[in-house]
């Protein structure tokens, strides 16, 4: 069973990841690091280059792989709950928990690395992610669990998503 962190950009998929690994001694892997050694480019470069499909088309193929792992927190791309194909996959031997901010959190947390995240790299970056996450909703309704992360520092997220796997008995066969 494998644990994947889904959330918009900027809502510590990054750092709770690597703590809830390291508290359930599992491994630690991101989609999007796996794409941008593949690629050998940066994300920002993928998107500049050959457009926003061509990243989703390989996101899809990076799914569908680390989808059939055991045993992994996956963190992934803020998009990654666009295609049903994907959910799909992860779901296949995964739980599948959603960070969660308010617009407000996620400007100020995606302030200094807006260069690196190109749907945020626009004039007017907060309109972006109200239009994004207003889209996005129901897609991120879909997963397992869902946090809201304002408040709330590292170790109290890790501790409620192990609360819910054990409550739901998840990683016991
Ligand atoms: C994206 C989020 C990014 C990255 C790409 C697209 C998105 O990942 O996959 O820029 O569509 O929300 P992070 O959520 O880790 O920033």
């Amino acid at each position: 069973m494998n644990i994947v962190i889904t959330g918009f950009m900027g809502t510590g998929k990054t750092v709770v990841g690597k703590e809830l690994a390291r508290r359930l001694n599992f491994k630690y892997i991101d989609t999007d690091d796996i794409i941008e050694e593949r690629t050998k480019m940066k994300i920002s470069e993928i998107f500049e280059k050959y457009g926003e499909k061509y990243f989703r088309d390989i996101e899809t193929k990076v799914a569908k792989e680390v989808g059939k792992y055991d045993k992994h927190v996956i963190s992934t791309g803020g998009g990654i709950v666009l295609r049903k194909e994907n959910m799909q996959s992860l779901e296949e031997n995964g739980i599948i928990v959603n960070l969660r901010a308010s617009p407000e959190t996620i400007y100020q947390r995606t302030l200094p690395t807006k260069g690196s995240r190109p749907l945020l790299n626009k004039p007017e970056p907060m309109k972006e992610i109200i239009k994004l996450l207003k889209y996005r909703e129901p897609f991120y309704k879909r997963c397992h669990l869902m946090i809201k992360t304002d408040n709330l520092d590292v170790n109290s997220i890790v501790n409620k998503i192990l609360n819910f796997i054990n409550e739901k008995n998840l990683l016991k066969t």
